[in-house]
């Protein structure tokens, strides 16, 4: 068993299937520049592969496919097919929603049952502000598609003082009133924000979002995984009893309370104790961690028989293991785009 002194074991396997996106989002890249396919980007049977030996090495249960933004690769409707038969506990799917309508078919086909989307604001001019591309009507259309085919749902918004902040509440309301769960990211100080001000200066932590959701909701911590990254919080009164009578609300159906958000506090209350993720970028690397730029080629591993290749991964996810923080995220040139979020 491959285990660590903290009793860390890899457990979650997060593949970036491309690092192109059809987004720049300002956290992102600096310039606005999109990021495109790395010329030396695995196969779908390469990146398969990957899935089912590092499964046989160490366990893998779940899966999520991540980007980049995985529904604009020409692989995502194999890759999809290829792990779906896999025999995983879970896989889902990390996107920006801009082609979910498009891939609902292939999505639901293959038994995705969950997924998360990153959107930042309901707001057309701060959305388009932000992501510097994509159409926020597009984003809306693939969540109610998803919604109506019975996917579970989480999105991913990123707090930033400056562009987003006043879509706190707006974000919670629309995400209370269909039953998705609304996770505020804290933004990371990676890639470019590491040399600026900004992060310093967008930085919305989990005591202020609190704050803020405070002065309309009353809520409760609740529990959550133990590898989870989100600390959850049920509301339990009283702006929310207005949208479960409230005309056009629907599906708020958890028994305990009136519905839930997280706050992914990667700086307030890190989580690197329990985290039990290992990552596989589209070039063929893997990173034991977010927060640390060393990888670990397996291109000569996808040469290998299979007893040889569960072998040498071994040690290879022996040494990955030893790249994650002690405590807590510190920051690292990495940006998402290369290794998924
Ligand atoms: N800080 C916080 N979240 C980020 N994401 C991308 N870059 C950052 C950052 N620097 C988010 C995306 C997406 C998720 C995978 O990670 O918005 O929702």
């Amino acid at each position: 068993m491959i285990v660590d002194h903290q009793g860390r074991q890899f457990k979650s396997l997060r593949v970036s299937i491309t690092a192109a996106c059809n987004y720049a989002c300002t956290y992102c890249v600096p310039n606005g520049k999109k990021l495109v396919a790395a010329q030396d980007e695995l196969t779908t049977d390469q990146l398969v592969r990957a899935v089912r030996l590092l499964i046989s090495t160490v366990g893998i249960e779940k899966l999520r496919i991540t980007g980049g933004e995985p529904l604009i690769s020409p692989k995502f409707d194999s890759f999809l097919q290829g792990v779906s038969r896999l025999g995983l506990q879970d896989v889902s799917v990390t996107t920006n929603a801009q082609f979910l309508e498009k891939k609902a078919t292939v999505l639901l086909e293959n038994g995705i049952k969950r997924l998360n989307i990153s959107l930042d604001t309901l707001n057309p001019l701060a959305f388009s502000k932000i992501a510097r591309s994509g159409d926020l009507n597009t984003v809306l259309r693939g969540i109610e598609t998803m919604l109506e085919a019975g996917v579970t749902l989480k999105i991913n918004m990123v707090p930033l003082r400056s562009s987003n902040k006043d879509q706190i509440l707006t974000l919670l309301r629309f995400c209370l009133a269909r039953n998705i769960e609304l996770r505020f990211i804290e933004l990371m100080n990676m890639g470019h924000l590491q040399h600026s001000s900004t992060y310093q200066n967008e930085f919305v932590g989990q005591d202020e979002i609190l704050q803020i959701i405070g002065e309309h909701y009353e809520f409760a911590r609740t529990g959550s995984a133990y590898d989870s990254t989100s600390v959850r919080y049920e509301i339990i009164g009283p702006e929310a009893d207005k949208h479960i009578t409230g005309a056009g609300s629907r599906g708020i159906t958890d028994e305990t309370g009136r519905g839930h958000f997280g706050i992914i506090a990667n700086e307030s209350e890190p989580f690197c104790r329990s985290c039990t993720r290992l990552r596989l970028s589209s070039n063929g690397y893997l990173y034991g961690c977010l927060s640390n730029s060393r990888r670990h080629a397996i291109h000569p591993i996808l040469e290998m028989e299979d007893d040889q290749a569960v072998s040498h991964l071994q040690a290879i996810l022996s040494n990955a293991l030893k790249d994650k923080q002690d405590k807590q995220f510190v920051g690292e040139y990495t940006v998402m785009k290369f290794i998924g979020g």
